[in-house]
């Protein structure tokens, strides 16, 4: 292989979000949703206890994240976004691999999250991961009513 962020070693840095991140991931929040989060939503994530908020870095750069956090004794998916120069390399997979083992062992029953029914490269993702459909929400999304697959993975 020619580009060597393509071998199949290459991994991305991962560790935990911090304020001083936010301004990154909302350029990627920017490019990656129609109904982006503002500044404000997630600086109250990176305050909660209950959420695990982890960063994907390359030589020190944001290129992905994932928030995610705790209500009762499930782990919700709250966002997950890859900076699209640097989709299909394994960067959310990663994120995800390291918050299941972050939190593999503990007390809560599962992880749960809803997707458009529409992303098919998300649902993948996450049914590689273990996850599978257990509902829908219909028209859960506000900007264009689209339903919403529930997937749940046990602990
Ligand atoms: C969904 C999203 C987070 C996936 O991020 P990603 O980093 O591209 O995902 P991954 O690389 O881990 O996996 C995606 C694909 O890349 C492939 N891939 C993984 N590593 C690879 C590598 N080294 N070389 C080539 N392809 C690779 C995977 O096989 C997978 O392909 P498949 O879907 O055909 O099976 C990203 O597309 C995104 O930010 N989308 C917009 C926001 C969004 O929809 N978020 C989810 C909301 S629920």
């Amino acid at each position: 292989m020619s580009d060597p962020d393509r071998e199949p070693q290459w991994r991305p840095e991962i560790a935990p979000l911090e304020f001083a991140h936010i301004d990154q991931v909302e350029v990627i929040e920017k490019l990656s949703y129609g109904m982006p989060w503002s500044h404000a939503m997630f600086a109250g994530e990176l305050i909660k206890s209950s959420s695990i908020c982890l960063g994907a870095f390359r030589l020190g750069r944001m290129i992905g994240y994932l928030i995610v956090s705790r209500y009762a004794d499930d782990w919700h998916i709250m966002n997950l976004a890859v900076d699209p120069a640097w989709r299909q390399r394994g960067v959310a997979r990663q994120l995800l691999e390291n918050f299941l083992a972050r939190t593999a062992g503990g007390y809560e029953r599962g992880y749960t999250l809803e997707v458009r029914v529409s992303n098919d490269e998300a649902i993948r993702l996450y049914e590689r991961l273990g996850f599978e459909a257990r509902g829908v929400r219909r028209g859960y999304y506000l900007d264009n009513h689209e339903d919403a697959v529930i997937m749940w993975k046990d602990a």
